[in-house]
């Protein structure tokens, strides 16, 4: 059966692409850093859908560890079809009070660890009769930048750029694309006041936030899309449109 590894879906954005990717027919690699118990709650999701499962504890950031996950799917799958580069954190401070440490670990965590995977999958992936592709979970701030959270979108444009030079190194053995969703409903976003709250949802055009399910439909069509590489899709409700 084709196989999918997903970064960080032991909740969030992850996790919905984890179950969709299992509803859809694929074996999951369920990813974790600190929440292990959350991780064996989605891969317990997987299976119900009638799906095989893999939880596999690593801070993709650490090739070495990327690597290891990559080997886990690949020993309890017998290959790799899939990657769904989707880890990430947020931290929102001006620039005057970002510590550099914390820039360092925004980009390693939201751009190192794509790359870690990806170079770690690519073998696997070249192997693959499943018109294997790579996703990365981007943002709608690459576009536009972000004013307390400069290290976020930074690393989110990184991104884009790392999924448009692998979309060309990687052709035509494996397609690599980009999602930049909006605001999502998840941990992520759960600190914002009301107020922060009405403003941003008076600027999305279908007047509703974003769900894991929404995003998670982005990267099932980018999974199935054999004729699109180097590609972003942008899911914002209509946030930012062009
Ligand atoms: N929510 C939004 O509005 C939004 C908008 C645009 C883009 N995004 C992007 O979508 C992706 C998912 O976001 P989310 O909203 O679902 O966030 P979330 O609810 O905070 O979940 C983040 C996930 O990433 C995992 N993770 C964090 N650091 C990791 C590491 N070093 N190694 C492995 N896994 C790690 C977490 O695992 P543990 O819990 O196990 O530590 C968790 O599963 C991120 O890349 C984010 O930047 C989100």
């Amino acid at each position: 059966m084709p196989a999918a590894v997903v970064t960080g879906s032991s909740r969030g954005i992850g996790r919905g692409i984890a179950l969709r990717f299992a509803e859809d027919g694929y074996d999951v690699a369920v990813n974790y850093h600190t929440s292990e118990d959350a991780a064996e709650s989605v891969a317990a999701e997987v299976r119900d859908r009638g799906r095989a499962a893999v939880v596999v504890g690593a801070d993709v950031s650490d090739p070495e560890a990327a690597a290891g996950l990559v080997e886990a799917a690949a020993d309890a799958f017998g290959g790799v079809d899939h990657v769904v580069n989707n880890a990430g954190i947020d931290q929102h401070v001006y620039t005057e009070e970002l510590d550099p440490a914390d820039f360092d670990r925004v980009m390693d965590v939201n751009v190192n660890s794509a790359f870690n995977t990806t170079k770690a999958a690519l073998p696997y992936l070249r192997g693959s009769d499943d018109e294997p592709s790579v996703t990365n979970v981007s943002s709608i701030l690459a576009h536009t930048g972000a004013p307390i959270e400069c290290h976020y979108a930074a690393s989110k444009g990184a991104l884009l750029s790392l999924t448009r030079s692998h979309a060309a190194d990687f052709a035509p053995d494996v397609r690599v694309n980009a999602i930049a969703p909006g605001h999502v409903e998840t941990d992520m976003t759960g600190d914002r006041t009301p107020e922060e709250e009405r403003e941003q949802l008076e600027a999305i055009p279908v007047d509703r936030f974003g769900r894991p399910a929404d995003i998670a439909e982005a990267a099932a069509y980018l999974r199935d899309a054999g004729f699109v590489t180097g590609e972003t899709l942008n899911v914002n409700g209509g946030e930012l449109m062009g």
